[in-house]
């Protein structure tokens, strides 16, 4: 390098990091998805030269998988184990029923509200934090502790992200228009955006039943802050007033729905153009099989069927230190069985035919970008829908998990690798998410930084957010009309909570 040049870098530098915006990730460890996904988030920041902390509360037992590789990491450990335990206990629970219940899925919320109350109690340890003089800070929608302490922390300019696709607590919070009749709720809800009559009704019950859920759950955190500080806004409230809201979705995979201005799309955040080589151990894996490769990343496998696909090898993943899958095989020869695979880059391998899956939109949408066909085995949460997702696109197809059978797996694996169509939908499909216009790191850190610049971008604010139903449907008009009451009218006012600060004027609802 010349002298020059390593004065014009040195300056740059300079002049990157005298710009450089401090930046909050708040990412509990829900499950290493969402390490995964918030991880790309704050490593994206780094890379854009911001000085940016990951903060993680311990839910799950953390291991030294903390999701991000590049920025500061802060941990609250051994704040209550109860998270972990009742995960611990999901993947019966999850494998007996067809989807969770309501009351398991309140479960949820109070022990998510039960672990924020831990947490808080230890608040004394967030004072790091509140000093650091973040500029933004990131939290997710799984649940709203997040919101609450970024607030408690003093930072005033909020971005949310979405984990999944626009999940309905998020849509609900911030006035984004999701009609039941063609936008399907994402939690526990096998439909797609057609429904027929049984299926919107289904759907109907669900998107209450949503709504219900973590309205609920939202009380129970705000209540946790209410112990120390009785003014403490609901979280709800201060999650409407995000700045802006980043989506762990691609909008050309995902079901279309109405967003608003602050939805950003960033799904695919972290995963390289182009794959990069992979190792010899897997280069070779990849040569066997006459037809190609098929992947399987599930939890229960189907050997027989599997030793039916002669021309076809298996790549299993299978869980660090399972010793049952293994004896399964006994007499099975087109197979091997991995603790790890290199996902990202082995997708994007050519002699790859098949995908099989749960679901999970981080490694969907790793393959979808790749141009892999998949079958998808939902088991809980957003899985069911994503499966849909990739049927109407048709890049695979869903087998029900308690539909999964040596029968269904044969099928449906026969369908996919014999059909040309599913390869054909997939590469077309996977070239218009890598060719759209803007990237996901473009978006990302582009928008974040107009957030860092501009302060809360009130101006993106969407008034339906702070109606109440009543007014939001305009059923006080139709009621003022059967009636034959006079045009000008009194609306209720204040919002969904009972203890809004805000008061519209809303007489000229009628003008
Ligand atoms: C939300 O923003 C509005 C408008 O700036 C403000 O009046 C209100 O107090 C904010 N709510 C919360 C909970 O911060
Ligand atoms: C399988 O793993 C479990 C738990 O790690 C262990 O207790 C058991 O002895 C192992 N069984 C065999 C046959 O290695
Ligand atoms: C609401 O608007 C009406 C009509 O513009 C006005 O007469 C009234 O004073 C306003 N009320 C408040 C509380 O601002």
């Amino acid at each position: 390098m010349k002298p020059r040049e390593g004065l014009t870098l040195a300056l740059l530098q300079l002049f990157a990091v005298s710009e450089a915006g401090k930046i909050l990730v708040y990412s509990p460890s829900i499950s290493t998805s969402h390490l995964i996904s918030n991880g790309r988030i704050a490593d994206a920041l780094v890379d854009a030269g911001h000085d940016v902390v990951m903060f993680i509360p311990e839910y799950m037992p953390l291991t030294s998988f903390l999701g991000t590789k590049k920025a500061k990491v802060i941990t609250m450990r051994n704040i209550n184990p109860i998270f972990g335990e009742m995960m611990d206990g999901w993947p019966e629970l999850t494998l007996k029923s067809d989807r969770l219940s309501v009351m398991e899925r309140l479960d949820f919320e109070y022990t998510a509200t039960s672990i924020c109350g831990d947490l808080m109690k230890r608040r004394d340890e967030l004072k790091p934090l509140a000093d650091y003089g973040f500029d933004v800070g990131f939290s997710e929608q799984i649940d709203l502790c997040g919101v609450g302490v970024i607030r408690y922390l003093g930072i005033k300019n909020h971005l949310w992200i979405s984990t999944t696709s626009i999940m309905d607590a998020v849509s609900y919070n911030l006035g984004i228009p999701a009609p039941p009749s063609y936008v399907p709720t994402i939690e526990e809800n096998d439909n797609g955006d057609v429904m027929d009559f049984w299926q919107r009704s289904f759907n109907l019950y669900m998107y209450v039943a949503a709504i219900v859920v973590h309205r609920i759950g939202t009380d129970g955190t705000t209540a946790v802050f209410r112990q120390f500080d009785p003014v403490f806004p609901n979280v709800r409230e201060i999650a409407a007033n995000s700045s802006l809201c980043f989506v762990n979705s691609d909008e050309i995979f995902d079901l279309p729905r109405p967003i608003i201005h602050k939805t950003i799309y960033i799904g695919g955040l972290g995963v390289d153009k182009e794959p990069k080589p992979l190792d010899e151990k897997f280069s070779k894996l990849m040569e066997k099989g006459r037809k190609g490769v098929i992947i399987i990343s599930l939890g229960s496998i189907i050997p027989f069927a599997i030793k039916e696909f002669e021309d076809y090898h298996f790549i299993i993943k299978i869980d660090k230190g399972d010793n049952k899958t293994g004896p399964m095989f006994a007499g099975v020869p087109n197979y091997d069985l991995v603790e790890w695979l290199p996902q990202v880059d082995i997708l994007g391998h050519p002699r790859l035919k098949l995908f099989v899956m749960h679901g999970g939109l981080n490694g969907l949408v790793e393959a979808a970008l790749r141009g892999v066909p998949l079958v998808v085995v939902p088991v809980f949460a957003d899985q069911f829908r994503n499966g849909r997702a990739v049927e109407k696109r048709g890049i695979g197809k869903v087998i029900h998990k308690l539909d999964m059978g040596y029968d269904t797996f044969k099928s449906t694996v026969k369908e996919i690798v014999e059909n040309p169509k599913y390869s054909e939908n997939a590469k077309r499909l996977g070239a218009m998410m890598r060719d759209k216009p803007f990237s996901p790191k473009d978006r990302l850190v582009k928008w974040t930084e107009f957030a860092i610049e501009n302060g809360v971008l009130e101006e993106l604010h969407v008034e339906g957010s702070r109606m109440n139903t009543i007014v939001y449907l305009n059923l006080d008009k139709l009621f003022v009309h059967e009636l034959g009451l006079p045009g000008h009218y009194g609306t209720v006012n204040g919002q969904f909570s009972n203890n809004s600060p805000t008061h519209q004027n809303d007489s000229n609802v009628d003008g």
